[in-house]
């Protein structure tokens, strides 16, 4: 059986044998991307190189990366799922004719495939369970033709005709995000046999059940830069973007039933069950999974210096940590356990990534803060879940009811989504349209309480506008950590708090207070458009994490030119110069860790 030690050496050892250089993995917190929230492939720290904006150190590279991909955070619990996991990547940046091209040789699609067929050979995989895809075309780009070189290409290799599909765009066009480097792909799929069918009578190589599954992207053939939904220019030079998933090969090559029975996760998975009470339905082995890879992901998160907040990645270690906390209580784990299961993700992947070593204690008090935090919210909401699915009324017809579900919200700060996960646990659904409706109504009716009690919040405008540029001044004077936890507004006084960890020097409050007069002498536009969470973290905004936390719900995001970007319900000034004056009267200590600004604005 190959572990996962030797699945990683191997695959380097292949690819520098073939001269490729051996790169070191990025951190998970983008460097020098202020478009991307976290480190999701192994391509994404390696774009400037293939925009021509870097020289790479060689032409062809090889790494394992690590990354976190949030958007499949409602699949993991399946069979191969995982928010956080390791890439195998190889790449050719610019092709032998460019004149960009450095080093020796480049590669692209014709050697690509024949060294992921070679490897697969190496590596004994079956090749007779291989089916693979090539891009098939779309009539909304007719100038980017369907890839019949790479159909081809595969054909000559000896794979049977049948098993090349020509597949649709979103299985075999890869963007590397909403704009950047982009190109067709040819995906390798194994089939893992009969046994792991779906019921579906179609089932085959394009089910997404997970019988057929997607081991390794042979190669996106990079040759455009997307500028916009359907504007393509053609990049300096084509490059070869390889990459696969560690997690997925040690689940074929050690012939598991899923990659929580590999030896990645074997560890893991028992610890968890010697802390548990783990019966034997679905529901109880998806927590166990869900724990598993949630506590790995936040490891991994934490040892790149990220911390739990409210805001962009500290979001996405925070909901990661909710999330498995819930799922322990679900299970009846005694005690915290956050930290016991984060020591073993240390030692187990300390030797890879030495990062985790060096950062153990920090990474456990951070793991073990946030489980203390939220852990006495969940326990009341869940006792309060438990009584309220047994009174009459509350459930009909397998529905747990909008109005409780609102009720839990509203009186505990319970977010709707963990009483989905607590009633999927019991098979139930939530009446979700009946909870938006009632938040509706609540959000009405204490707008309209504010306006009887003659509280207009037009007047409230310019302090609002002037907590925005607060808010990103204080980012730009003390450090992209520092983020809003909360805020009191009024006609042209407001107090805004944020994270810090000591006084402000008298110099930090002046440089702070000049950026906010700068950024209103420069009368910048506000503007504001309907987006999603995600994308709006995505492009950096700066959010507050309270009521919901769904990654699909529209938000209102609002810009000042270029110096800020910030979810919220408004209203706004339109532009900075209707502000005239802003003042800092005081900084102070709420709580530890937690510092309070209380402003003036004059308009
Ligand atoms: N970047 C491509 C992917 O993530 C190939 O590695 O699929």
């Amino acid at each position: 059986m190959m572990s996962h030690t030797e699945i990683r050496r191997r695959f380097i050892e292949f690819f520098v044998n073939r001269g490729h250089l051996e790169i070191p993995s990025s951190s998970l917190v983008p460097e020098y991307d202020p478009t991307l929230l976290l480190t999701n492939s192994g391509m994404a720290p390696l774009k400037p190189y293939f925009l021509g904006q870097a020289n790479p150190p060689a032409r062809r590279l090889v790494n394992v990366q690590r990354c976190v991909r949030t958007r499949d955070i409602e699949s993991v619990g399946d069979i191969h799922h995982l928010t956080f996991f390791e890439m195998l990547g190889n790449w050719s940046i610019g092709d032998p004719q460019s004149p960009n091209g450095i080093g020796s040789s480049g590669y692209f699609k014709k050697e690509a495939i024949q060294f992921a067929w070679d490897l697969l050979e190496e590596f004994e995989i079956d090749r007779k369970r291989i089916w693979v895809g090539v891009f098939g075309g779309d009539p909304r780009w007719p100038a980017i033709s369907p890839d019949e070189e790479s159909a081809k290409a595969w054909a000559d290799l000896g794979l049977p005709r049948e098993r090349i599909l020509r597949l649709p765009t979103a299985d075999s066009f890869w963007f590397s995000g909403p704009v950047g480097p982009c190109g067709p792909n040819t995906d390798i799929l194994y089939d893992l046999g009969a046994e792991f069918a779906c019921e579906r009578l179609d089932c085959g190589p394009t089910c997404d059940c997970g019988r057929f599954l997607e081991i390794w992207n042979a190669g996106v053939f990079m040759m455009y830069n997307r500028e916009g939904e359907n504007e393509f220019k053609t990049l300096p030079a084509k490059s070869v973007d390889a990459g696969a998933g560690l997690e997925r090969f040690a689940l074929v090559l050690q012939k598991a039933g899923n990659i929580y029975e590999t030896d990645i996760f074997k560890d893991l998975v028992s610890a968890i069950n010697d802390l548990a009470e783990v019966g034997q339905s679905r529901a109880d082995q998806r927590s166990v999974r869900i724990i598993a890879d949630h506590i790995r992901a936040a490891t991994f998160l934490s040892s790149d210096g990220v911390s739990p907040s409210n805001t962009q990645r500290g979001y996405v270690l925070r909901r990661l940590l909710r999330r498995a906390v819930l799922h322990g209580l679900l299970l009846n784990i005694s005690g915290y356990f956050t930290n016991l299961l984060s020591e073993k993700v240390i030692d187990q992947f300390g030797e890879v990534y030495p990062n985790l070593q060096t950062n153990r204690n920090e990474i456990l008090q951070s793991l073990e803060n946030e489980e203390k935090v939220f852990g006495a919210t969940l326990k009341k909401g869940l006792q309060e879940f438990n009584k309220m699915s047994q009174r009459d009324g509350n459930i009909v017809d397998g529905v747990f009811s909008g109005e409780a579900a609102f009720r839990l919200y509203d009186s505990l700060g319970f977010p709707l989504e963990l009483t989905k996960e607590l009633a999927g646990k019991k098979n139930l659904t939530v009446d979700e349209v009946g909870f938006e409706k009632l938040l509706e109504g609540q959000k009405k009716q204490s707008r309209e309480s504010r306006v009887e009690e003659g509280f207009d919040p037009s007047k409230t405008k310019t302090a609002h506008t002037a907590a925005h540029l607060l808010n990103a001044a204080l980012k730009k004077v003390l450090g992209d950590s520092v983020h809003q936890m909360g805020q009191k507004i009024s006609e042209k006084k407001f107090t805004h708090d944020f994270n810090f960890p000591r006084k402000m020097t008298s110099e930090e409050i002046l440089a702070t207070e000049e950026l906010v007069n700068q950024k209103i002498d420069e009368n910048l536009p506000v503007s504001v458009e309907e987006t999603t969470y995600e994308k709006a973290l995505n492009i950096g905004a700066e959010a507050l994490f309270t009521e919901k936390y769904s990654w699909v719900d529209k938000v209102t995001l609002y810009s000042i030119g270029n110096f800020s970007k910030e979810l919220c319900g408004g209203p706004h000034v339109q532009s900075t110069g209707e502000l005239k004056r802003f003042k800092i009267i005081k900084e102070e200590a709420v709580s530890s860790g937690i510092r309070r600004i209380k402003a003036t604005v004059e308009n």
